[in-house]
């Protein structure tokens, strides 16, 4: 396997700008550990969507890129974290069509869909951090 830099990518979100830049950036590092194009675009759609719940809920956040290496396998990792005002109850907001906000509710729950591994943790009050990981097939 060629060298690929495992050092984080730590992309500041605070507005839209911010989003598009996220997202352009994982799907180009994507790209890079030698994802398909269209699975580039997926993980792409799931860092918006993160990128946007921060934007939305938390006002500012951040969006971490990271390649990874695990087993012989290549993948991105992104985490999505805020200090805004957290998620009550997280069962409720991973459930499609459950929204605060009359978005579409599917964020969360699309973003499960869309990549290999995905952990949410949430404290009202204190901030939430979403958790997701693709890996090359
Ligand atoms: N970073 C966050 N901070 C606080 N609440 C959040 C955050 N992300 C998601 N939520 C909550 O989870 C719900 C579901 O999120 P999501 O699936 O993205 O749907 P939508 O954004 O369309 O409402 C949101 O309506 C909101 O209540
Ligand atoms: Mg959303």
């Amino acid at each position: 396997m060629s060298e690929i830099s495992t050092e984080p990518l730590v992309m500041p979100i605070a507005n839209e700008a911010d989003i598009v830049a996220a997202r352009q950036r994982g799907r180009t590092m994507a790209i890079e550990l030698g994802f398909a194009g269209c699975d580039g675009t997926l993980i792409a759609t799931a860092i918006s969507e993160v990128a946007r719940n921060i934007l939305l809920y938390a006002q500012r956040g951040e969006i971490i890129l990271c390649c990874v290496e695990l087993g012989g396998r290549r993948g991105l990792s992104i985490e999505a974290r805020d200090s805004g005002p957290g998620i009550p109850d997280l069962r409720k907001a991973l459930t499609d069509g459950y929204s605060t906000s009359r978005g579409l509710g599917l964020g969360l729950p699309g973003s499960r869909r869309l990549m290999d591994e995905f952990a949410i943790e949430s404290e009202v009050g204190r901030g939430t951090n979403v958790t997701m990981t693709k890996w090359v097939r």
